[in-house]
């Protein structure tokens, strides 16, 4: 039987703490980050991280470890999509049904719904975290206190590993 929706966040984060444990640098903590939830979340098809490119001027977010389609948007700039709407508010965006929203980069077709939440490095934001579903509104309380989880744990490594993006 499918574990019911709270015993299935559970067992992510618990997958997610011993991934924690066992990573031995921030680059391979994110790169399975990415694989777990695409694996076990059935609706998250695509999931990635986007990076604040040191040094830049327009600052701009840099696509890092993903799974899922490749996509077109691998440098987005601050004030583009729903990616630069979270880098520069600091706050986790989700969207319902990305038809409806102007803010939206195309990703994939399929996309209908999107949660983008940002990582912070010593309370500055130095990337996020982005999870496309091909359901419309995927994302419910739950999958925002996990993927918000995952965000804040990337962020306690990049203090103690900062990775420049690739
Ligand atoms: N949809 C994002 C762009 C990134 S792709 O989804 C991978 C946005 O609107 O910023």
């Amino acid at each position: 039987m499918p574990a019911s929706q709270p015993d299935k966040f559970n067992e992510v984060r618990e997958d997610i703490d011993r991934l924690n444990v066992e990573a031995h640098s921030s680059d391979h903590f994110m790169k399975a980050v990415t694989r777990l939830l695409h694996e076990k979340m059935l609706k998250y098809n695509w999931v990635g991280f986007y990076m604040l490119e040191s040094g830049t001027t327009p600052p701009v977010l840099v696509l890092g470890h993903y799974q899922g389609a490749m996509t077109p948007h691998t440098r987005i700039e601050l004030h583009q999509g729903i990616c630069g709407a979270a880098a520069s508010t600091g706050k986790t965006v989700v969207v319902d049904d990305v038809s409806k929203d102007p803010r939206y980069l195309a990703c994939s077709l399929e996309t209908k719904s999107e949660i983008v939440v940002p990582i912070f490095v010593r309370g500055a934001v130095a990337g996020e975290l982005d999870i496309d579903s091909h359901f419309p509104a995927a994302f419910g309380a739950g999958d925002r206190d996990l993927v918000e989880y995952c965000a804040q744990l990337v962020g306690k490594w990049l203090e103690r590993d900062p990775v420049t993006p690739r």
